[in-house]
């Protein structure tokens, strides 16, 4: 195809305002799909995003389109994941093409990840096409949207189209839309290959499919391509679009999107943002910008039964040969044994990977407090990357300690201002900006990173009803007064529950967690006592008093099947803790006693 009858676009959208539902009615309107072969949504292929609604791999799909003009166009749709740990994928996506969609739901407005991924796009110079969904919907008000638009992310609305992503109304215009305010890629077709790896996945059929957008030069079947990021040569054994089936083809040329397969065995060998040119007399710079993701926020996972240690092995190196941005190493605990430290994008990262360990894998898991990286600079000037507080090295040796900070976005209705910038607050957070759009304010906050990876989430929504949304991206290391707080149970220091607070924080943190851990450690035979220490030096305790009576003695010696029940019960209680010296935790002890109220 030639470059001017091109168009290679993504949709930015806040979750649930319907970018699933568009990119469907897309591709029905074309032909792409036959209706009947329509299943809903289309491009969110895994189960896990189906179930929790969410993008996580970006997705593509080529669509013929015959314009009014009667001209014959091909469009290009990158679909980008909407969720904040996936930050990097989506600038990676942005750059593949030349324009977007900005999906706004009329009944709602412009949310924290609009402006996020909009300002991506605008960052990757797209040309930006306003589209107003639900149009159907009563609540509907188009009027104020446009102006929200406008207001807050400063791009002309006026000709924003209207569109019902569910009737189809604005479906005709949005793909006029494409063919006329979305600029036609460039590129030279006699330079050498020039071709962004985009996103990569597994196929059992395929090996690993490698998603490419060609920027200049011509991809061929039989050809042999360098990876440039780290010099690998392959051959490339088939070239392809996806409509949204793969169809095999024998070329792409420049501003074409499509995918090859070169019987690469994993997808660790391919990363997101590399350059892929000729083996020889390739091109000579690669892409700009190219880095590879980094996992930002750590835990451990153990086996909740110790013999599952092998098993849990093989389903974390499997799900890592998939996912390039996990990582993973082994762990041993004094309290929980063999296990992993691993490494994730963020929290979702996390619980999917964790949820898919449990589900596909039949495997039930201790996860230990969720941290992030400091760095711990050493009086001999050395700086050691700490990912688990258990490491960290002795006080006395320490000079300083930074932590990696972010720079929050948070939109909340009016009402609930005062709770969130509370909520901001108690988490060390610095106010940067605070401004209105209508009867929403938008506030910015400078936060600690370890601050927000733990509950913070979870708090903001109950704190704001769900009505608040958010989104974040890092912004560097600054020092602070950070040390390692203990927790001893029964005397013996539980390196699982060990974490690292602000020396301002650390009585009151280390005083909840002793709370919420005698709630949640049942009484044994003997007296318990929990504490929390810095260094040696213990600044929180409780005591968890011994239980008297077997837990049978109420029943009287009377009805046996009670009696039996009461003691299965307690048996299958048991099985979900871990014994720690003397003591039983139970599993979910780990994540609670973290919880902050
Ligand atoms: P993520 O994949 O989670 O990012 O969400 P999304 O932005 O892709 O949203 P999705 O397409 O899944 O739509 C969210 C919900 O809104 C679904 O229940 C859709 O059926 C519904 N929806 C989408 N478009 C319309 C519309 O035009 N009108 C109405 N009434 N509902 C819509």
């Amino acid at each position: 195809t030639d470059l001017a009858h091109i168009r290679n676009f993504s949709i930015v959208a806040h979750i649930d305002h319907g970018k699933s539902t568009l990119a469907d009615r897309l591709i029905q309107e074309t032909g792409t799909v036959q209706d009947r072969d329509m299943k809903e949504q289309l491009l969110d292929s895994m189960d896990i995003e189906r179930e929790r609604g969410i993008t996580i791999k970006a997705n593509t799909v080529r669509i013929d389109y015959t314009a009014d003009n009667g001209e014959q166009y091909v469009l290009n749709l990158i679909d980008t994941p909407g969720h904040v740990d996936f930050a990097y994928e989506v600038s990676r996506s942005m750059r593949a093409v030349e324009g977007s969609l900005l999906v706004v739901d009329s009944t709602q407005g412009v949310e924290a990840q609009t402006l996020a991924n909009v300002y991506q796009a605008i960052d990757a110079d797209h040309e930006i096409v306003p589209v107003l969904n639900k149009i159907d919907l009563p609540a509907s008000d188009c009027d104020r949207v446009a102006e929200q638009i406008e207001d807050v992310i400063g791009i002309d609305a006026t000709d924003a189209i209207q569109v019902s992503a569910k009737t189809g109304q604005g479906i005709h215009e949005t793909l006029e839309a494409i063919v006329h305010k979305l600029p036609a890629p460039k590129g030279e077709r006699d330079a050498p290959l020039k071709a962004m790896l985009v996103d990569s996945w597994y196929d059992s059929y395929l090996g690993v499919i490698v998603l490419v957008r060609i920027m200049d030069g011509v991809l061929k079947k039989g050809m042999r391509v360098k990876f440039m990021s780290n010099g690998t040569l392959h051959h490339v054994d088939r070239v392809g679009v996806f409509r949204p089936e793969m169809q095999m083809v024998d070329q792409l040329g420049p501003g074409e999107i499509g995918f090859l397969t070169a019987s690469i065995k994993q997808v660790r060998d391919t990363r997101v943002g590399d350059t892929i040119t000729n083996d020889r007399n390739g091109c000579e710079e690669p892409l700009p910008g190219f880095k590879p993701a980094q996992p930002v926020v750590f835990c451990g996972l153990f086996p909740v039964d110790s013999a599952e240690f092998e098993d849990l092995r093989d389903a974390i190196e499997k799900l890592a040969l998939n996912d390039a941005s996990f990582s993973f190493e082994m762990e041993t605990s004094a309290a929980l044994g063999f296990g992993f430290r691993c490494g994730f994008l963020g929290l979702l990262h996390l619980e999917v990977i964790r949820d898919r360990i449990e589900r596909e894998y039949d495997i039930e898991l201790i996860t230990t407090a969720p941290s992030v990286i400091y760095h711990v600079y050493m009086k001999d000037g050395e700086m050691i990357e700490l990912h688990n507080p258990a490491d960290m090295p002795d006080m006395s040796k320490v000079d300083h300690l930074e932590e990696p900070r972010i720079k929050a976005t948070i939109l909340v209705p009016d009402e609930y201002l005062g709770d969130v910038l509370k909520l901001c607050q108690d988490r060390r957070g610095i106010q940067m900006d605070l401004t209105y759009a209508g009867s929403r304010a938008m506030v910015v906050y400078d936060l600690p990173l370890n601050e927000v990876v733990f509950d913070f989430y979870d708090r903001l929504k109950s704190v704001t009803k769900g009505y608040a949304s958010f989104d974040y991206q890092m912004t560097g290391y600054r020092q602070d007064n950070l040390v390692k707080m203990s927790i001893l149970v029964n005397d013996e220091p539980v390196d699982a529950l060990s974490v690292m607070v602000h020396r301002d924080r650390a009585e009151t943190r280390g005083r909840a967690m002793c709370e919420k851990l005698k709630e949640l450690i049942p009484r044994h035979m003997f007296k318990i006592p929990i504490q929390a220490a810095i260094g040696g030096k213990v600044i929180a305790r409780e005591t968890l008093s011994a239980l008297r009576k077997d837990v049978t003695a109420k029943c009287y010696g009377g009805d046996a099947t009670r009696k039996r029940k009461l003691l299965e019960k307690q048996k299958a209680g048991k099985k979900k803790m871990r014994q720690f010296g003397k003591v039983d935790i139970p599993q979910e002890a780990f994540i609670s006693a973290l919880k902050m109220d």
